[in-house]
């Protein structure tokens, strides 16, 4: 077994950097939330979470952060999954597999377009502006 160097370090801690910072949504706009309580994981959250980190990681966007939240309380539409993007009205969708959450990213938030087949909830339309 080789020994790690100290360059492999140094490239380990910027590779798990620029990881941690897709977590943090300080000063971004648009937010991807993942419900992450007991049945989401259990439904495949955890695929998905992974998902929307590479997506986000191959369109370079650098203005979305993903974060996960506890229970949503909506185990049969788990995975679930809020979007906020600004100027659109914030949706939650259903049954987010990683090949749905990959969708999202190209469709909602790079192309503006809801992902239709997925929604679970959004406002009201005499409370959107
Ligand atoms: S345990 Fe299923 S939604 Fe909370």
């Amino acid at each position: 077994m080789s020994k790690i160097t100290l360059e492999d370090l140094k490239k380990l801690r910027e590779q798990k950097k620029k990881e941690l910072s897709k977590r943090d949504s300080e000063g971004k706009t648009t937010q991807i939330i993942i419900g992450m309580g007991t049945c989401g994981i259990a439904a495949g959250a955890k695929d998905s979470f992974d998902a929307f980190l590479d997506e986000v990681d191959k369109n370079n966007l650098t203005d979305v952060s993903i974060t996960q939240t506890g229970c949503m309380g909506l185990c049969y539409a788990e995975p679930t999954v809020e979007v906020i993007v600004p100027d659109m009205p914030a949706i939650v969708y259903g049954n987010v597999k990683a090949d749905i959450a990959k969708r999202i990213v190209n469709e909602h938030v790079v192309g503006k377009a809801l992902v239709n087949d997925h929604i679970f909830d959004k406002p009201a339309a005499d409370i959107l502006k």
